[in-house]
């Protein structure tokens, strides 16, 4: 069987570059994405894509790009995100648009381009990183919460029209984690949330991976669009 492809955005940040680590042990070959940090050395077949997603036209050309090296993507993991916070009544448009185009548009785009080639092969495994905070709203996270709960409708819909085509379409709603964006966090602020977490903790990356891991069994074929929550018990 041919080596399996899997497409990884954001593949320079805290998860994306955890998954990389991962999966460069495996059997399989990668592309990455990236859009401003330095690419790194991956110790298995892989190739390096540049682009801003918040360019709607930007995506097919990605998405072409990855096809004209590898021939095919079986997997497609929509992990890059950001996040701008202000509370709604003063959040900037500019920021509400950033993040909707990056977190919500772009999986919506990226997973439109990939779907007619994974039609052909009768396989696919899209997975979305979302995150709790889609579900439980956190003040001051409108354009965040929006996007990540966007993704949820999205990948019960995608699930919906491609259940008999071999694909699955699922989303990761992860809790707070110990690597990643939680950096960018005050440790005062870090402290207030890990306490606020029922596992009084922050999750470890290798649940992500291990959840991942199994979504790409042939036997998680029967699970399709499903919100995976990751959460230490925060949301119930
Ligand atoms: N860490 C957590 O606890 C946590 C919790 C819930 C959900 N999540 C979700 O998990 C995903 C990964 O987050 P992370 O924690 O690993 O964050 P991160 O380290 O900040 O990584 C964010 C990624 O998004 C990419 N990105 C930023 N602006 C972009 C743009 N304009 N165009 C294309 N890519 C862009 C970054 O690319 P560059 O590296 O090139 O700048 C980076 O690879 C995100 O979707 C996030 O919302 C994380």
């Amino acid at each position: 069987m041919e080596q399996q492809v899997i497409f990884i955005t954001g593949a320079t940040g805290g998860l994306g570059s955890a998954m990389v680590k991962h999966f460069e042990t495996k059997n399989v070959r990668l592309a990455l994405h990236t859009y401003q940090h330095e690419t790194y050395a991956v110790d298995c077949e892989h190739a390096w894509f540049q682009a801003d997603l918040r360019h709607q036209e930007a995506i097919p050309q990605l998405v072409d790009e990855v096809l004209q090296r590898f021939g095919r993507i079986d997997v497609l993991i929509n992990n890059a995100g950001i996040s701008r916070n202000g509370l709604s009544w003063k959040l900037a448009n500019e920021d509400w648009n950033d993040v909707l185009a990056i977190n919500l548009t772009a999986p919506f785009l990226l997973t439109k381009a990939v779907l007619p080639g994974m039609r052909t092969q009768q396989f696919g495994r899209i997975i979305s990183i979302s995150s709790v905070v889609a579900q439980t709203g956190v003040a001051g996270t409108a354009a965040y919460a929006a996007s990540k709960a966007g993704l949820l409708g999205l990948t019960k819909t995608v699930a919906k029209e491609t259940a008999t085509s071999g694909i699955t379409a699922n989303a990761l709603a992860l809790g707070y984690f110990d690597t990643g964006m939680i950096t960018e966090v005050s440790p005062e602020l870090q402290e207030q949330i890990r306490l606020q977490i029922p596992k009084q903790r922050l999750g470890s990356v290798d649940t992500i991976l291990a959840t991942i891991d199994w979504l790409l069994l042939p036997a998680a074929d029967y699970v399709t669009g499903q919100t995976i929550s990751l959460n230490g018990g925060l949301h119930s």
